[in-house]
């Protein structure tokens, strides 16, 4: 890690003072290094266990792997009631910030009684350990209150993002058989009630399905279609239940929850979590990366508990850790660009962990907005979902930071469940745009093709991501596909029983990693993960579309945008301009506003290969506006000129 290579002009070495009170020092890596084994039972016992595990890891089954396997504890337990029972029952666990600007604040001890009142309504409802609880909740301390009385009682849940449609709700209760889904009337989207019950009722509309109740906490007293018998109530049902509950031991390796993600097929994986181990890592790393002092810092981490880096960075790291973290409701600029920064003044936020695509708004909102505020609380600042660029990880670092707080730039996956990749604040030297190096306990490699080492320094993306070793956080499967969780991350390197991440990356002449993005058909649009098989799934849904390809083409703001070329049906030609609204209207609904394309281009063909298979990374030159590369192997090499005519035209 030293200064001044051709990788970066200038390295960012921890202040003394950080350093000196940092929770991690370099020896971690060392013992580590050491007794990988003897250093995640060190881990482990940060959390409390029921019963006290003998074993580390069996990885005998693997790719399917047990941690802790023969010890016993309850994640809620470890998340609330011990915070409770240490003496800290008064201290605040969230400050919530609702988005009309409501607000609440939840000491550990009003969320352990709010937990035991849920436990106790959904076994009064009859679920019993193993069954699984959908979610479908904007960011309010109920969305919270729900997922931890789930982990208390032994229920997997599977929260659904609110912002995803009725269809891919839908998929999710089938795919892991729901017998409940927690919801609320509507969302505050800007302002505006946006209805939600309503699309669960889309969701379960016909067929037959698991579901057997449905729990509707009020939010925005809009008006809900109701089935009686089946709609429940959360004010008439489990706020009256019992504020007291005892929580039961349960095996390391029960299933904590099932957590959908993108792959290269048009359906989802569910992404299948365990208790033990994974409560160690996220834990583990929230306390080092993030510098994490209970009682002390007031975190926030703005992810949304729909996708994993709210379960892990939200709930169950930070309240493991006895954390006092803010949550927030809303969007970054309603009523106005300010809010995140008064967000920050009012509760004295003082670690602050965001994605790349939000820094490189904040940019273009202007550096005056934040510096309206007094931001001088914050002391460390995260970053997640993407690569961060060299130039907005120095305006995050000199405009919110005061030139002073280290970044952790955090590498991680829905699959990994924590932190993998990061540098340690007040230990790390870091460089602008570079995730560095595996946390302790952590192996990582950049391999070629074939699993070679990579050369140092070299810059050509021909390196791939590897976990050579299992970690206690790690999948153990996607739920109902055992044969698609061996496909997908284990079998490009079966040989060498390693984990394919997805991403390329390189190391630098320093030997630090830099992640580069993703080498499958993966998007990744504001740190959100999207198929191009999902789009071009939802694009040939519609009845004008024949056929249809999807790209994501890099943009200045959200990392990349999706650009889809389409090939109309004879009889939806001619229709023009009006289609393209449609058609974006269309994959709005069929899976999320987040997937829909930037860009839609109606063409005469696809470049495609002589075995049928669409080349994408030319249309990723087209929409890049590049230079076409290699073309050799389309059967019909002029397709491109038709396509970019086409493309001008538009
Ligand atoms: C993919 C995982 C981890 C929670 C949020 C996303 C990309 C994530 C970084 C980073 C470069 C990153 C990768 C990864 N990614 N963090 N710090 N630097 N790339 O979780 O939806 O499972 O997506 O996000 O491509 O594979 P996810």
């Amino acid at each position: 890690m030293t200064e001044n290579t051709a990788d970066h002009l200038k390295a960012y070495p921890p202040t003394a003072e950080f350093a000196a009170a940092a929770n991690a020092d370099a020896s971690l890596y060392d013992r580590a290094a050491a007794d990988r084994d003897a250093f995640w039972a060190e881990q482990a016992n940060r959390l409390h266990w029921h019963e006290p595990f003998s074993r580390v890891l069996d990885w005998d089954d693997a790719p399917v792997a047990r941690w802790f396997g023969d010890g016993k504890l309850n994640v809620a337990y470890n998340c609330v009631d011990r915070h409770v029972i240490d003496g800290h029952g008064d201290q605040v666990a969230i400050h919530w910030e609702g988005e009309p600007g409501d607000a609440r604040a939840i000491t550990y001890a009003q969320l352990l009684a709010e937990v035991s009142q849920a436990a106790n309504y959904l076994t009064e409802l009859g679920l019993r350990a193993g069954d699984r609880v959908a979610i479908y909740m904007p960011m309010i301390p109920e969305a919270i209150v729900s997922m931890l009385a789930c982990a208390r009682l032994g229920l997997t849940h599977s929260v659904v993002f609110a912002g995803f449609s009725p269809s891919a709700l839908r998929q999710r209760i089938d795919d892991a058989a729901a017998r409940l889904v927690i919801t609320t009337d509507g969302q505050w989207r800007r302002g505006k009630a946006a209805p939600l019950k309503e699309a669960v009722d889309e969701a379960l509309i016909g067929g037959s399905h698991s579901v057997e109740h449905v729990l509707v906490v009020r939010r925005t007293e809009i008006e809900v279609p109701w089935t009686e018998g089946r709609d429940l109530w959360w004010h008439d049902t489990v706020a009256g239940a019992g504020t007291e509950h005892e929580a039961q031991a349960f095996e390391a390796e029960h299933p904590l929850y099932i957590l959908y993600t993108s792959g290269t097929t048009g359906k989802p994986k569910g992404i299948l979590h365990t208790t033990g181990g994974y409560l160690t890592q996220v834990s583990y790393t929230h306390h080092n990366v993030f510098d994490h002092k209970p009682g002390q810092d007031v975190y926030w981490c703005t992810a949304d508990i729909g996708w994993v880096t709210g379960h892990s960075y939200i709930v169950y790291g930070p309240l493991s850790n006895r954390t006092t973290q803010v949550v927030y409701e809303g969007t970054p600029n309603f009523p106005d660009e300010h809010r995140h920064w008064q967000i920050i003044e009012k509760y004295g936020v003082t670690i602050y962990y965001i994605a790349p695509t939000l820094v490189r708004t904040f940019m273009k909102w202007g550096r005056e907005i934040p510096d309206a505020h007094d931001l001088s609380s914050i002391r460390v600042l995260g970053s997640v979902g993407e690569p961060i660029n060299p130039e907005a990880w120095r305006w995050y670092r000199e405009v919110i930071g005061a030139n002073t707080a280290p970044i952790v730039d955090t590498w991680w996956q829905t699959e990994t469940g924590a932190i993998m990749i990061s540098p340690l604040p007040g230990v790390t030297t870091a460089k602008p745009g570079a995730a560095m190096t595996p946390v302790p306990g952590i192996s990582a490699k950049v391999v070629d093709e074939e699993g070679n080492p990579v050369t140092l320094g070299e810059t050509e993306a021909n390196g791939y991501l590897v976990l050579d070793q299992p970690w206690p956080s790690m999948l153990r499967g996607i739920w109902g596909d055992m044969e698609r969780y061996q496909a997908t991350y284990w079998d490009r390197y079966g040989d060498k029983g390693w984990y394919f991440a997805g991403d390329g990356a390189k190391l630098d002449t320093d030997g630090d990693l830099w992640v580069l993005g993703r080498v499958d058909d993966v998007m990744n649009v504001s740190g959100h993960r999207i198929s191009t098989a999902e789009v071009e799934s939802a694009l040939v849904g519609h009845s004008g579309v024949a056929e249809a390809a999807v790209v994501g083409a890099s943009d200045d703001t959200t990392g990349q945008g999706i650009v889809a070329f389409v090939i109309l049906t004879a009889e939806a030609k001619n229709t023009g301009q009006d289609l393209v609204a449609e058609l974006k209207a269309e994959v709005s609904r069929e899976i999320s506003p987040i997937a829909r394309p930037r860009e839609i281009h109606i063409v005469p063909e696809l470049p495609k290969t002589r075995s049928g298979k669409i080349m994408r990374r030319l249309l990723r030159d087209v929409a890049e506006g590049r230079e076409l590369g290699d073309t050799s192997t389309l059967v019909d090499p002029n397709v491109f000129e038709a396509i970019r005519t086409q493309k001008t035209n538009w």
